[in-house]
């Protein structure tokens, strides 16, 4: 093999893992891949009328650059095709191609960690309490023209949050290996650090 170098950071929703994810590729000049946007892009042509496994299957580059994959009721119906065994393994050798590149990968998930990259050279697990995260959502929702209340935000979060960790396939959870990261009260800089230094002790022993 070359010299890949894969970084797997699992966690729950809105708890700082693209931020932290985006950070650590960028300082290690990895390539990054939010594995969400997969299952956004499925759940949003699932919306359109598509069957799930047919979207999965036949998932193009350009789907991850639809409009509104970031709402919240795609979020919602990402995590709802999400629990369909077929469609996570539909997503599965992509997401391990990019992971295996040559010069190194960042991959955001769910079950990088646990599923998709078992054997990643470092692992991570970003988390924050659902109060915080409905928080930082609700804040970051301010940018666009939804007007959902913080106390919805919350209710979206939790609801994901038990989709996620309670499903049969793949569930939400960290690695026995991973390191925990909880953000709660870092700022971003202070979680970016925590993360490049996790990254950099596994680089330094391989
Ligand atoms: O950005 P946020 O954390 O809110 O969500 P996301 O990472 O874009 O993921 C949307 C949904 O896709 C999650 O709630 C999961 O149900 C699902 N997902 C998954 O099952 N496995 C992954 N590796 C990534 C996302």
């Amino acid at each position: 093999m070359g010299c890949s170098f894969t970084v797997a950071i699992d966690g729950p929703a809105a708890a700082g893992k693209g931020t932290v994810s985006r950070a650590v590729a960028a300082h290690f000049g990895f390539a990054y891949l939010d594995t969400g946007l997969l299952y956004r892009a499925v759940g949003a042509k699932v919306i359109g009328g598509m069957g799930p496994c047919e979207a999965a299957r036949t998932l193009a580059r350009e789907d991850l650059e639809a409009e509104g994959l970031r709402s919240s009721a795609v979020a919602q119906e990402a995590s709802k095709v999400a629990v369909i065994g077929a469609v996570r393994d539909a997503l599965t050798a992509f997401q391990r191609d990019f992971a295996t590149q040559e010069g190194g990968a960042v991959l955001d998930g769910r079950d990088i960690g646990t599923v998709i990259c078992p054997n990643a050279d470092a692992k991570l697990f970003v988390t924050a309490s659902a109060e915080v995260r409905a928080k930082r959502r609700h804040a970051e929702m301010q940018h666009s023209d939804s007007s959902e209340s913080l106390a919805q935000v919350l209710a979206d979060v939790r609801a994901r949050d038990a989709r996620d960790m309670q499903r049969a396939e793949a569930p939400l959870r960290p690695a026995q290996d991973a390191l925990l990261i909880d953000t709660s009260n870092l700022s971003i800089d202070e979680a970016v650090s925590a993360a490049i230094g996790a990254v950099n002790a596994k680089r330094t022993k391989t």
